[in-house]
């Protein structure tokens, strides 16, 4: 037997047993005659005592970092306890030991803050695994895989697997392509989800599936995003959007409960896609703090059933309000006393390209009620009173306002509002908020080449009063200029997101299941016949024999585990992840491959510059 125990579980209970233990050598501590060892395994560490007598020994087989070690020896109460460690009462003094196995010099330390950046640590992934941060993100993801499995399988739900190599199922971004050798000049995609193959499940009469399942997806990488990634997947028949959200909460309030030991009593709260931008300028709003944007002016088919109140900025000659297409300003708490540089900090950041705003003006709500303002010269002190009101600032904050084209300026604030929620401390990684968000939009504008596309996937159901609106209306979009106009524009979809500390963790939608409406669907989104059938053809023939009303949704694993683990990289919480430029850098992927398997597959390689 290799070991009788591991090495985090021995106890002062277990003191005077005489035990093995086998693992790594996390230090070597000589001193004078005595030398300590911390040995490590997955369980834990546990304090080696080589005494004299073991010196000639060691001295011919000297111990180094990560040495595969395995000792033999008696269990003693330390006379110096370490109450941090769960082993730190007791010691093993060693009667006997044998190197299993050498190490070279570790590259980094293996320790929770090690010295190692992050490409080094890539590169040598399997070491980085040994620390004790990166496991317990493993752990924290095994747990929720296992919570998710328990909860799923005891709301009958069947886990299905579906299969890799298939054809384009078109989730918004590029396919990674497997080329087939017994089908020359011909390519399977890799999967960017099970989408299609979930609902031929439905129309096969699982009428519950998941899957945890990996996804592929060729886009731009991010600290969220990783080009394979992980999803839980489910798909369920006869429901409606109100028994899929039921269902899911429970799931997400499952895994808190199990994971984290939190009860998730509030209720989840749900806004509409149209309140989502209108209160936060982001489908995806962290709603942990306030901080709501007033909209002062905004062109007014963006958002019809919201009051003007552009009066309070407009007639005092201003231009660069007077000519912005929206304004809209945030109130930051406790910042009216910001100093000269930090709002000049400020307003630099809103100048960088990835936000591209000119500039930023400023009130400072004084605690004594007067105000300070970067426009003083335009606005009296009611005026300025207003704005701040209308932007829910209380004495001792700061009023940033922002104007420009009604989509960038949304965004720019959103963006400002979630830099100062970090800034100012009230993004707090243990504290969780869970938003449903709904009524998303069908289609969104694809302005490169001036069409819609769909803003889930195409497989998505519309909203069922907005079916005629599709259906009577050409999608052709006459003046991109006013897209925003069409009556595609206004469609809903019967579509919605989850939606944590301002993260997208879960999408899904009701599908269509009809042929005639998925067939319109594809026609709106620019699809001839021909291609309906050459890409599709499967899944519409399938609608014509018996497809039931169904609907579903899939959490991105890798995200709710990292979020829920108080990061936003996901990197952190998958084993072998890749850098952002999609490389592997353990295993050097991707590479380049032999000319006999070019030869196989009847592909000649010539790279276009
Ligand atoms: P969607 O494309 O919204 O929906 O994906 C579902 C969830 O997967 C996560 N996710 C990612 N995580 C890491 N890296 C990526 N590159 C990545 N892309 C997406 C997100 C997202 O919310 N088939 C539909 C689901 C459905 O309709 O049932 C789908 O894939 O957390």
């Amino acid at each position: 037997m290799f070991r009788t125990h591991t090495c985090g579980e021995i106890r002062i209970a277990d003191v005077n047993k005489e035990i093995t233990l086998a693992g790594w050598v996390q230090t070597v501590r000589k001193f004078g005659s005595i030398t300590f060892v911390d040995l490590r395994d997955r369980y834990g560490i546990t304090q080696l005592l080589f005494s004299e007598s073991l010196n000639t020994e060691l001295e011919a087989n000297p111990l180094g970092r990560e040495f595969v070690l395995q000792v033999t020896g008696t269990v003693n109460e330390r006379s110096n306890k370490n109450t941090n460690i769960p082993t730190g009462e007791i010691e093993l003094l060693v009667s006997k030991f044998s190197i299993l196995n050498k190490s070279a010099t570790p590259p980094f330390t293996i320790q929770d803050d090690t010295d190692g950046g992050d490409d080094l640590r890539m590169k040598y992934r399997f070491l980085d695994l040994r620390r004790n941060a990166v496991k317990k993100n493993l752990e924290l993801r095994y747990a929720v895989g296992r919570s998710t499995r328990n909860y799923l399988h005891e709301n009958n739900f069947m886990d299905i697997e579906t299969p890799f190599l298939i054809k384009s199922t078109p989730e918004g971004a590029r396919d990674f392509v497997v080329p087939s050798r017994m089908n020359p000049g011909q390519f399977y995609a890799l999967p960017q989800s099970p989408q299609t193959f979930k609902q031929l499940l439905m129309v096969s009469g699982y009428d519950r599936y998941y899957q945890i399942v990996k996804c592929f997806r060729d886009e731009d990488l991010r600290a969220d995003r990783q080009p394979e990634f992980t999803q839980i997947d489910c798909e369920m028949c006869f429901v409606e959007q109100e028994d899929i959200l039921q269902m899911f909460e429970g799931l997400v309030k499952r895994i808190f409960k199990d994971v984290k030991n939190i009860d998730y009593a509030d209720i989840i709260e749900r806004m509409t896609w149209q309140d989502a931008m209108w209160t936060y300028g982001n489908d995806k709003p962290d709603i942990r703090y306030e901080m709501k944007l007033a909209n002062l002016k905004f062109p007014a088919h963006t958002f019809p059933h919201q009051a003007d109140i552009s009066s309070l900025i407009t007639g005092v000659d201003f231009k660069v309000f007077d000519e912005a297409e929206t304004v809209i300003a945030i109130a930051a708490p406790g910042c009216s006393e910001y100093t000269r540089k930090q709002t000049d900090e400020l307003t630099e950041w809103v100048k960088r390209p990835q936000i591209g705003m000119k500039g930023l003006v400023f009130i400072k709500c004084n605690a004594d009620g007067t105000f300070k303002s970067s426009v003083d010269k335009f606005y009296p002190p009611e005026k300025l009173k207003a704005i701040a009101e209308a932007a829910s600032a209380k004495p001792g904050d700061l009023v940033l306002i922002l104007a420009g084209a009604e989509e960038k300026t949304r965004k720019a604030t959103s963006d400002l509002r979630l830099h100062l929620g970090q800034l100012l401390g009230l993004r707090k990684p243990a504290e969780f908020k869970l938003l449903w968000v709904l009524d998303f939009p069908l289609f969104e504008y694809a302005e490169e080449d001036n069409r819609w596309v769909a803003r889930h996937h195409p497989f998505t159901s519309p909203k069922p009063s907005d079916i005629a609106t599709m259906i009577d209306n050409n999608p052709a979009i006459e003046n991109a200029a006013e897209y925003l106009k069409h009556p595609y524009a206004g469609i809903k979809a019967n579509a919605y997101d989850m939606v944590l500390n301002g993260n997208e963790i879960g999408g899904g939608s009701i599908r269509i299941y009809q042929r005639d409406l998925q067939e319109k669907m594809f026609a709106a989104l620019g699809m001839d016949k021909e291609e309906q059938q050459h890409k599709f053809g499967f899944l519409l023939g399938a609608f014509e024999y018996g497809a039931p009303p169904h609907g579903g949704i899939a959490f991105g694993f890798d995200r709710l585990c990292s979020i829920i683990g108080g990061s936003e990289g996901i990197r952190d919480f998958i084993a072998f992840p890749k850098n952002n430029s999609g490389r592997d850098m353990m295993i050097d992927a991707p590479g380049a491959i032999d000319d006999k398997q070019f030869d196989e597959l009847q592909i000649r390689l010539d790279l276009k510059d």
